[in-house]
């Protein structure tokens, strides 16, 4: 991603939320503050957001964002994106957002994979070639959520909003991480397992430029 940025001057990147990716933000962080990089000409577009949540709630994915990356190097304010779940018009919201990512292809797009398989909030059965939309969450998304911070599970918003499957498939380049055990056998069924909308994160088998990053717990399922 660094690379990315020095050769090109700006980028548009997407960011997950979520323990994954947070050793990645550690390091942008890292090579921001040693003056390795700089992010004033990047673009960022966050993957999903939960429903009824203002982009400043202190449990949004916009706010988990700020805290974990954003805050910390030198993105400008306006060239942060988000889908804002408070929003009352939703499917408005939703092709805002999509036509803002049409307009602002991605470059380089980080995921993660929930313990049901989606990607982003793409729930199992999610169309492979979805848009921006509203989801009702499911049971293990809602349970994950717990690790966010939500004190109870009473508190977990029930709806997500999220880039479909065919916004994030555009993205020029997926990254991929996993990490940990229990994630082992998800990684195995995404790799090799077929592709289907009954497990969301099978579809990056379809992608031409997809790197996997994996711990070893993550990868002990591989052959
Ligand atoms: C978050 C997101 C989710 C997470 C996934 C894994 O923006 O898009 O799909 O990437 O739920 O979450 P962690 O990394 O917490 O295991």
């Amino acid at each position: 991603m660094c690379d990315f940025i020095r050769k090109h001057g700006h980028a548009n990147i997407g960011f997950a939320t979520g323990s994954t990716p947070l050793g990645v933000y550690k390091y942008l962080i890292e090579s921001y503050q040693k003056g390795k990089v700089s992010f004033q000409n990047i673009q960022a577009f966050n993957l999903d957001e939960y429903v009824g949540l203002k982009p400043g709630h202190p449990r949004s994915f916009a706010s988990a964002m700020k805290k974990d990356l954003f805050s910390h190097i030198d993105i400008r304010l306006e060239s942060i994106h988000v889908l804002d779940g408070s929003q009352q018009d939703m499917d408005q919201e939703c092709q805002r957002y999509e036509s803002l990512i049409k307009n602002n292809p991605i470059d380089i797009q980080i995921l993660g994979i929930g313990m049901d398989g989606h990607i982003a909030y793409n729930e199992p059965g999610s169309p492979l070639d979805g848009m921006c939309h509203v989801v009702d969450l499911h049971q293990e998304s809602i349970e994950s959520s717990l690790d966010y911070g939500f004190d109870n599970i009473q508190d977990v918003p029930r709806q997500g909003v999220t880039q479909g499957i065919g916004t994030i498939m555009k993205a020029h380049q997926l990254i991929m991480m996993a990490k940990g055990q229990k994630k082992a056998k998800l990684v195995e069924k995404m790799i090799y397992g077929e592709v289907t909308s009954d497990f969301p994160s099978s579809v990056i088998q379809n992608h031409d430029h997809v790197l996997v990053c994996l711990d070893q717990g993550a990868a002990s399922q591989l052959k």
